[in-house]
């Protein structure tokens, strides 16, 4: 694929981009292997919600990493794994080694009767075999969805039961900093909710005893044993899914995002190159985890589709002390790191001290993702980690959109702090105004939107097309909504702001208010609930939740109960990190909760709170504001 190298060549390509994306595209795609070439480049219609790709081509994404990478690359290490204990031998796994175990697990699941088009649910560690898995489920044509292992088993079971899955991946358990924590457990709790399983294979990790069932429950490494290092790959449309990976929005459960093949395989390729700006022989680590978006994409993906070393880490930046990250650079001689807002954040409120013994002397890049990064998280990561040097790639993008969408190129789009810059060429971002009038010109603000697909957009919710539909193509017509409020500057540099809609960002975590409302509301002494997001020193937002109860227990005692209901039906990353207990919400005559002031006086802001007279309950607010948890 050809790398865009200069910033004049940058704006060529944006301009060839918009004027014949059909050229532009296809110039990419043929950098890659194809069963069969397309007939057209794209077929579009964003009201009934309708992208065609590269119609009728025919390919495997598997291919493209492995066939295409060998001859060149078979002894070229695709992944290093480091384990969560420091004391444990990392692992580097060539690319040959990872094209026989993938073939061998790929044999495993058509063995167990896996087929194209079957629904999968991955629910394992950062371990390589979580990557294998993903692959396999790719090269047999079945659709994986990955799960982040964090989550509860009544997340698992929602996931499991939208998609109809017929397998799960996991592991006994999960090594993560000074804790083991179980996996299987949960996976079996879980499936007391589900009827589509059928089999579940079981990867050995922690070694902690768990229960089998006989004929359901497998080993991963007695799957295997028999299976020969080839399998040949399930020939797949462009347009047949490739995965599904559940995230959250404003309203209801969790969504079944749909990704194809075809397209995701060529847009995650193109950004990874280009935003990282790779180089045949450099190290590359992103931090994500595979349970989300950019594990995907920036650690599985992209990276190997490019032949490019990828890092993948077990444990957290804190196990066995906060210099981890840091160590690992220097252990492994990183060359691009790509990390979240909220790590910098944790890591620069312990200081210098814990670098003091690193030299980050190999880093070339260094990335941001997943949340605004303030400006004084920037310059830190920026000025100690990139030590002044490096270019720091701010990346704007979401679960919907497959890649980054909005970024600097490393080295080639000067820094700005704070800003994720300019659109990558393909990608024509608008500003709209909230009655969907474009905002042109520099210094605007409203929200973003993108008025052309890419490839790797989303095609629908599994399931629920509709909801497709409702959710990001009918706010403004003819294009797609990203729920994110942006500004313009001066330079015509691009800002994201952050979530417009009842989405929070919490750790860089994606949570709908509701989905969290609606845990706190299966306590049985609660009676109605409402959850905001309020700024969070490390978290970027914290959860702020309004709880009114019929309860005789104490408030402490039912907080601390609230808490645990929480961590039960969505898992640890979503419990609330203050609760009020109020007698009533401030609501509109028609009974809408006015989430503005509870935002405003969760963020300790009551300046202006607007006029409250016109509320059906006016007296709630004086109560709200004299017993904020601040
Ligand atoms: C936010 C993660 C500002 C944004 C890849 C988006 C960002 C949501 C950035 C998607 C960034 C992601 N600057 N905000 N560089 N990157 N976001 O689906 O609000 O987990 O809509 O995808 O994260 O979160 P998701």
């Amino acid at each position: 694929m050809q790398r865009i190298k200069s910033l004049s060549d940058y704006f060529k390509k944006y301009e060839l981009s918009e004027k014949d994306p059909e050229s532009f595209w296809s110039e990419i795609a043929e950098s890659f292997t194809w069963k069969k070439k397309w007939d057209k480049v794209l077929d579009w219609d964003f009201e009934k919600v309708n992208i065609n790709w590269f119609q009728n081509a025919k390919l495997n994404i598997t291919e493209n990493i492995f066939e295409r990478n060998l001859k060149e690359r078979g002894d070229k290490t695709a992944i290093i794994w480091e384990p969560n204990d420091p004391s444990e031998s990392p692992i580097h796994i060539t690319y040959k080694e990872l094209y026989e175990e993938t073939c061998r697990f790929s044999n495993a699941l058509r063995a167990k009767g896996i087929k194209k088009g079957d629904r999968v649910i991955i629910y394992m560690p950062m371990v390589p075999e979580a990557a294998i898995a993903m692959l396999a489920c790719a090269r047999v044509g079945a659709v994986h969805s990955v799960v982040f292992a964090g989550f509860s088993s009544t997340s698992l079971a929602d996931r499991i039961n939208d998609c109809q899955a017929k397998m799960v991946l996991t592991s006994d358990g999960n090594f993560r900093g000074s804790k083991t924590i179980p996996v299987k457990p949960v996976v079996d709790e879980a499936l007391e909710k589900c009827s589509t399983i059928e089999s579940v294979i079981v990867l050995e990790r922690t070694k902690q005893n768990v229960e089998m069932i006989n004929g359901r429950d497998h080993w991963w490494h007695d799957c295997i044993s028999e299976e020969p290092k080839v399998c040949e790959s399930e020939v797949l449309d462009s347009e047949d899914m490739l995965f599904i990976l559940y995230t959250s929005g404003s309203t209801g459960k969790p969504k079944g995002v749909v990704h194809s093949s075809a397209g995701y395989m060529i847009y995650s390729a193109y950004t990874f190159q280009n935003v990282f700006q790779y180089d045949e022989n450099d190290i590359y680590w992103c931090t994500a985890d595979v349970g989300w978006i950019t594990g995907h994409s920036y650690i599985v993906y992209g990276p190997l589709l490019c032949g490019a070393t990828t890092v993948m880490f077990e444990g957290v930046p804190t196990f066995p002390n906060v210099s981890r990250f840091w160590d690992i650079v220097d252990k492994f001689k990183i060359n691009q790191f790509y990390t979240a807002p909220t790590a910098i954040r944790a890591l620069q409120a312990h200081g210098l001290e814990p670098l003091k013994n690193n030299s980050l002397d190999s880093l070339k890049v260094i990335g941001s993702v997943g949340e605004p990064i303030n400006e004084e998280a920037w310059h830190w990561y920026h000025d100690n980690i990139g030590k002044g040097n490096c270019p720091l790639v701010d990346t704007w993008w979401q679960t919907e959109t497959g890649g980054i969408m909005i970024s600097a190129l490393a080295g080639i789009t000067p820094n700005k702090p704070a800003h994720a810059s300019l659109p990558l060429p393909g990608i024509l971002p608008v500003i709209v105004d909230s009655e969907g009038n474009e905002l042109l010109g520099n210094n605007v603000q409203g929200n973003l939107c993108i008025k052309f697909p890419w490839p790797s957009i989303v095609r629908t919710t599994y399931g629920d097309h509709q909801r497709c539909i409702n959710t990001y193509f009918s706010n403004y017509k003819g294009m797609y909504f990203t729920g994110d409020g942006v500004k313009r500057d001066h330079d015509g540099y691009l800002r994201i702001l952050g979530r417009v809609d009842d989405v929070i960002n919490v750790s860089g975590h994606r949570m709908g208010t509701a989905e969290v409302e609606n845990a706190i509301n299966e306590h049985e002494e609660v009676i109605e609930s409402a959850v905001v997001g309020y700024p969070h020193d490390i978290k970027g937002e914290g959860i702020y939740a309004y709880v009114i109860i019929n309860s005789k227990s104490s408030d402490d005692t039912i907080k601390a109960e609230i808490v645990n209901v929480v961590r039960r039906v969505i898992g640890p990353i979503a419990k609330p990190d203050k609760i009020q207990i109020v007698s009533g919400l401030p609501k509109t005559r028609s009974g809408k909760i006015m989430r503005r002031i509870l935002r405003k006086v969760a963020s300790n802001d009551f300046g202006n709170l607007g006029d409250t007279s016109t509320l059906l309950n006016p007296d709630v607010v004086e109560e709200i504001i004299n017993g904020a948890s601040l």
